[in-house]
């Protein structure tokens, strides 16, 4: 009777192990079987209730059925956690047939292209980058450049002011002054391209913020040749091979004598358009021969030194090079202005 009871027990639990399709059905399986409370438990715990000749089989009996219930429910949530297993990685199988993500890249703002060509071909010539800050003093962007208090140039210059002495600086040039100061009466090479401020109404031509790179060489024997070659230079490598300079005479306090550079138009070639206002060239930048005064005022003899200074519009260089009809585009962040100089960046 017993022996019956256990084989029916056993063919019971074989078959629904078998069935189990989880992990959680096994655990009550585990439960049913295997716990204190199973049958098979409470006949093991009441062994002692038995006849002594019946005890040892049934024991055995027991025994056995429990450990091969025991190894069936192990080996059974073996093969499901296998089954579970294969179809996970089944489902997270990568699907290289399909197209990937458009990831989207950004590109330079046409501004920063055209600041880092000017500056790399300088940087061929072999000038370095100077910088200097934007909150500036009267003294440097001002007195130290041949421009005293009462000067009629600082007129052209207003800009925002944080007290009587220090402002957001008018153009470039302090940097001059400031090289000078730390080179103590060594040549210098440079160029310091960054921003600059003006009183300006903004419209399609003006900001009141711009930027402009300067240029700066002091050095025994430098003469207005040097200064037209380096700039013919810069305008072949920039706009092409084929636009000439001219040198027109300008004023400027802190040059002397003063010019405004022109390139030939690159839409005419120079014969005359709209583009150049019938004129055939268009002016890029402003430049000259370093004033003697502020030579002397920043430590140079002009009996033994000279030198000559230029200072460049980027946005304005980024205008013509690309045809912009707006300069306040540059700062607008546009994307789809931006989109248009992606490729040529
Ligand atoms: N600083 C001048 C301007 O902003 C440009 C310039 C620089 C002219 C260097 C001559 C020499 O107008």
């Amino acid at each position: 009777m017993a022996n019956e009871n256990m084989e029916k027990i056993y063919q019971e639990a074989q078959s629904e192990i078998a069935s189990s399709e989880s992990n959680e059905k096994l655990q009550e399986l585990r439960v049913k079987f295997l716990a204190k409370k199973s049958i098979i438990m409470t006949m093991l715990s009441t062994l002692g209730q038995l006849p002594p000749e019946e005890r040892k089989t049934v024991g055995q009996k027991l025994n056995e059925i429990k450990n091969l219930i025991t190894a069936a429910i192990d080996a059974k949530e073996k093969e499901l956690s296998a089954k579970e297993l294969a179809k996970k990685l089944q489902k997270e199988t990568i699907d290289i047939s399909l197209p990937g993500r458009n990831y989207n890249v950004g590109g330079k703002n046409p501004f920063h292209v055209v600041k880092d060509e000017i500056t790399d071909i300088f940087l061929s010539m072999g000038f370095e980058v100077a910088d200097g800050p934007e909150v500036e003093t009267d003294l440097y962007n001002f007195e130290l450049l041949n421009i005293p208090k009462d000067h009629p140039a600082r007129d052209m210059q207003d800009t925002f002011y944080i007290d009587e002495n220090t402002l957001l600086r008018t153009h470039t040039s302090p940097v001059q002054a400031r090289t000078m100061e730390l080179a103590k009466g060594q040549p210098i090479r440079i160029i310091c391209p960054g921003k600059t401020y003006r009183r300006d109404d903004d419209d399609a031509t003006h900001s009141h913020q711009f930027a402009q790179i300067e240029g700066l060489v002091i050095d025994k024997d430098i003469n207005i040749g040097h200064l037209k070659a380096t700039l013919e230079l810069f305008a072949k490598k920039m706009f092409g091979e084929k636009r000439e300079i001219r040198l027109r005479p300008s004023y400027f306090p802190f040059t002397e004598p003063s010019v405004e550079v022109d390139i030939t138009c690159a839409n005419c070639d120079g014969k005359g358009c709209s583009m150049c206002k019938g004129t055939g060239y268009i002016e890029i930048l402003g430049g000259g021969m370093v004033h003697p005064n502020v030579l002397k005022m920043n430590g140079y003899d002009p009996d033994q030194y000279s030198g000559f200074a230029f200072g460049i519009g980027i946005e304005r260089v980024a205008i013509l090079r690309y045809g912009i009809d707006d300069i306040r585009k540059f700062y607008q962040n546009d994307i789809r202005f931006l989109r248009q100089y992606k490729k040529k960046a």
